[in-house]
């Protein structure tokens, strides 16, 4: 939005000033001091940048066995400035590797979000079959338009890469989809279209997605919008992401597109909301034009998914930006500034008359996760707050698993809290009368860098006889997945000291906690 243009250059004028000081003392005291990765708040399992300002993943493709990540990056400051795109790899989704810049701004602008697909039948004409070009699809942001007052400040472009994403060339034509009038234009996601052959391209344009198509990825054609009557119009439409994806044990598919909002999230700020329909290559009719939101916390943002992960895996994974616009630039980290959500698979499930975009994080965090789990407790009764043993085991680097049955009468409420020695403490809870999960960080521990970070995120569920809850815990984030991935919420927090007490309660009636488990999750680092 522009007003949100209009805060990231008074954030970049302000913050310059205080980062030349500041944060670059910082990190170099941190690098002095602090080993990058053994800092206080540093994600252990999830992708973090080892140094400096990062937000929204992008050009996420699968090329010869290697996961490539590119990321909103400013590599002088941490804090958001003139974009780059970051670039790491991993050849299981779990461990990642730092590589050098691959998008630096130039003349023509900074460089926004954007995606990346592999190019197989070199159908651009930069490469060969025998060796098929990635093309990277991106957003150049023109900051001399937009101090000029000018509105034409945002186009698409492209640059490609015969080496394994390790070298890009711009593409000398840019930019391939020139401003079109609208202000906020932006974040291009492409896919092959297998029916009609030819490359679609979906881009935000303020309140609404544009369609486009194309042979080589240099000419394109706007086909359609969808979006204006359609969803949450609370803030600007940006980041999309359109494909299809098979419903759960049937043949049928669907098409999902994943529209991010900001602000107008479903619990303030940054949130990403989906439409299930149909789509044709020409033009995408929705179900329903009610907004779904892939997850209810408030720190997943930005979120798409990899391109071209081979049709024998048949996954599409998905991977958001652990953070929201409210507060990411304040957040109480130094040297780097933000992390990325677990790598998570989607699928679509029927319940009842209507479809589900179910979220579970990929398979391959098996790797690091310890093999001897912890039972923690079987087949015991809850009524009121009991304190778990957790028979050695830490809190902030692992998975909790938790199995609830439910008597005839929901207690009023139930759930798990999460504490320290100080007190501090994330809730989860679920309160029967408003059929609403809660998860609650107002006494979570620092949370003096932002007036809107405190507070209580709801998120609308049914639950049924038995529910399971999956936590995965890292050093400042929890992300929650109910009955498998049919609700999701990731929260960050920073407490003073890592949580060592789990309790599990439950008001007014009784319940059983028919199993809690906690497995360690190892460091992905090496430190
Ligand atoms: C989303 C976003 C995108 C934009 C990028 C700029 O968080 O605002 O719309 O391309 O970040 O860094």
């Amino acid at each position: 939005m522009n007003q949100k243009y209009f805060n990231y250059q008074l954030i970049i004028l302000v913050l310059f000033v205080w980062s030349c000081f500041s944060c670059s003392n910082q990190t170099t005291k941190n690098a002095e001091n602090t080993k990058p990765y053994t800092e206080k708040f540093r994600p252990q399992y999830h992708f973090s940048p080892d140094s400096a300002w990062m937000n929204d993943p992008n050009g996420m493709v699968y090329f010869e066995g290697e996961y490539h990540l590119f990321y909103q990056f400013y590599p002088d400051s941490n804090v958001w400035g003139p974009m780059h795109w970051g670039h790491a790899i991993s050849t299981d989704l779990v461990h990642w590797q730092h590589l050098p810049v691959a998008l630096s701004p130039d003349s023509l602008g900074f460089i926004f979000s954007g995606s990346a697909v592999v190019d197989r039948n070199n159908t651009s004409g930069f490469g060969s079959k025998e060796n098929p070009p990635l093309i990277a699809i991106f957003t150049y942001h023109n900051p001399e338009i937009v101090e000029a007052g000018g509105v034409e400040v945002e186009s698409q472009a492209i640059a490609y890469s015969l080496d394994k994403g390790r070298s890009w060339t711009k593409y000398e034509g840019n930019p391939v989809i020139p401003n079109d009038g609208n202000r906020d234009f932006r974040d291009p996601n492409v896919i092959w279209n297998e029916e009609i052959q030819k490359w679609n391209l979906v881009l935000s344009a303020s309140d609404h997605v544009q369609i486009y198509s194309s042979e080589n990825l240099k000419e394109w054609k706007h086909e359609s919008d969808f979006g204006i009557d359609a969803g949450t119009h609370d803030g600007v439409w940006e980041c999309p992401d359109l494909f299809p994806l098979q419903i759960e044990g049937t043949d049928e598919m669907k098409w999902v597109l994943i529209v991010n909002i900001n602000p107008g999230g479903p619990n303030g700020g940054s949130g990403t909301q989906y439409f299930l329909g149909e789509f044709d290559g020409h033009e995408f009719t929705a179900d329903s034009k009610e907004t779904n939101w892939v997850d209810w916390g408030r720190d997943n943002y930005a979120g798409v998914t990899w391109s071209d992960v081979p049709k024998e895996d048949g996954r599409r994974i998905f991977l958001g930006w652990m953070s929201n616009w409210d507060y990411a630039a304040v957040v109480p980290t130094k040297r780097w500034r933000s992390a990325m959500t677990l790598p998570r698979s989607l699928s679509l499930i029927k319940k009842k008359d209507s479809y589900v975009l179910k979220s579970t994080p990929v398979k391959e965090i098996d790797l690091i996760t310890d093999e001897s789990t912890s039972v923690i407790t079987e087949n015991i009764e809850v009524l009121g707050e009991k304190k778990l043993d957790l028979k050695g085991r830490a809190l902030n680097q692992s998975r909790i698993s938790l199995e609830f049955e439910m008597e005839e009468t929901l207690p009023q409420s139930f759930g798990v809290v999460f504490e320290n020695d100080l007190g501090e403490r994330v809730i989860l809870s679920y309160l029967s009368s408003a059929g609403q999960f809660q998860f609650n960080r107002t006494k979570s521990g620092d949370m003096s860098f932002s007036d809107k970070f405190s507070g209580v995120s709801f998120a609308p569920y049914k639950i049924g006889s038995t529910v399971t809850l999956d936590i995965f815990v890292d050093a400042a984030s929890s992300e929650i997945f109910v009955d498998g991935g049919e609700l999701v919420m990731t929260e960050i927090f920073f407490s003073t000291q890592p949580f060592s007490t789990l309790k599990v309660f439950a008001d007014k009636q009784a319940l059983t906690l028919r199993r809690a488990e906690v497995t360690a999750i190892r460091s992905i680092w090496n430190k």
